[in-house]
């Protein structure tokens, strides 16, 4: 996959953005998918076809005549008409325009039981999570790693993010539902086939630190343990929060000696101190957003200083940095007094890397939890 992306890097960097895209959607041999209601052709067998309501035209019905009026959506339908109300009302708004992932009623029973068994907020939140503020095609679905939903979770400050990965299925969205080629379209945005229901985050960034493979994290998460800033960060009040996880790789780099004083009695507020400059609380950032202090919006890449931008061909303020090119630069305020992480994100629309410090590049990026997110990072970021 790796050397799959240089490949496709490497045409991106002669290509503008929408011959990339096609680019890329070549070599996946991803077909494009029919911007009207049509009989799907599913990739895979088994698959439920897509009929389109005979009844009505879709550029005059919005999503939500769409979706209960076409069979293979009708469990789903049932939920919402049942369960959310608000949600029917969004899908239903002309003054909307929007993108909406649903699994249809052979996936809803086959791959995603769990939902009969969800709460009635959990299933609205469930739906609500869904949903995305923008039209968006299959080829816009490429550009980006992560897109904001409709829910907005208490502790975080900004929507929830779905996260997008390119996989030798399709796309994939939080490493479980594969995005169908097909889907519909409506007065009021797209309606793509997803082969699962989403799931928003459940867990707190900081316990999904601790939840991380132990043989990779065991040192940080001893040392959040150890020092009791685990505690801390749970019992904190914020709304928002960026943890670089260091990998023990990042710790063995310090030597046996260093490791057995930081964890030693009279090593432990150095340790504490070394936690504390990998946390950040109140502030939201991702590879491609950033959720500022006290910002509730809706943002899509913007903050930072942009060197160079790529102005979206839609043209919208929304949709403006979707598919950005530059190098932004953030300077994020850890856990420990004076401890600034300076943070360039450097971005060729899909292709994006983030570099610590000038000298650390973060790992594997975006681990969504529901107050916040993660990144793995193979250097401390203090010692
Ligand atoms: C749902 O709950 C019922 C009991 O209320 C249980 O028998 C069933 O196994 C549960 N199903 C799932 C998918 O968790
Ligand atoms: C929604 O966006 C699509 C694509 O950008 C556009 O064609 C359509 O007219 C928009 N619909 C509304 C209701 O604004
Ligand atoms: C985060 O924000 C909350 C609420 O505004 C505030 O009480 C808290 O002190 C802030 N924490 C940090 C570390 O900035």
């Amino acid at each position: 996959m790796l050397l799959f992306h240089a490949f496709v890097f490497a045409i991106c960097v002669h290509a503008t953005g929408q011959n990339c895209i096609n680019s890329f959607l070549l070599l996946s041999s991803l077909e494009s998918s029919t911007r009207h209601a049509q009989p799907a052709q599913g990739p895979l067998s088994g698959q439920q076809v897509l009929s389109p309501p005979t009844t009505s035209n879709p550029r005059e019905s919005s999503i939500w005549d769409v979706i209960s009026q076409t069979a293979a959506f009708s469990r789903v339908a049932a939920l919402i008409d049942q369960h959310a109300d608000d949600v029917r009302d969004i899908l239903a708004s002309t003054q909307n325009n929007l993108t909406v992932f649903l699994p249809t009623d052979d996936e809803l029973d086959l791959i995603s039981p769990g939902f009969h068994n969800m709460s009635s907020e959990l299933l609205h939140e469930t739906l609500l999570y869904h949903i995305i503020p923008w039209p968006l095609t299959l080829a816009d679905l490429l550009c980006t790693p992560t897109l904001p939903t409709y829910l907005h979770p208490q502790d975080l400050n900004g929507p929830q993010r779905m996260k997008l990965d390119i996989s030798v299925a399709g796309i994939k969205i939080d490493d479980d539902a594969i995005v169908r080629q097909e889907h519909m379209a409506a007065s009021n945005g797209i309606i793509h086939a997803i082969s699962s229901l989403l799931h928003p985050p459940a867990v707190a960034a900081l316990d999904a630190v601790l939840d991380l493979p132990a043989a990779d994290f065991s040192i940080f998460q001893h040392a959040l343990r150890h020092t009791k800033l685990a505690e801390e960060v749970q019992a904190a009040d914020f709304s928002g929060s960026t943890i670089f996880a260091p990998s023990n790789l990042a710790f063995s780099r310090l030597g046996q000696d260093r490791i057995g004083y930081l964890f030693s009695e009279r090593g432990r507020d150095e340790l504490k101190a070394i936690g504390m400059s990998h946390i950040v609380l109140n502030e939201t950032l991702y590879s491609n957003a950033y959720y500022a202090r006290d910002a509730k919006l809706y943002s899509a890449g913007q903050g930072g200083e942009c060197a160079q931008l790529n102005v979206d061909r839609r043209q919208t303020s929304d949709l403006l940095h979707l598919c950005a090119r530059g190098t932004r630069h953030f300077e994020l305020e850890t856990l420990r007094s004076w401890w600034i992480l300076r943070v360039d994100v450097v971005r060729f629309t899909r292709w994006i890397e983030m570099v610590v410090d000038d000298v650390v590049l973060v790992g594997e990026k975006n681990l969504a939890a529901r107050d916040g997110v993660v990144h793995v990072v193979p250097q401390l970021l203090f010692d």
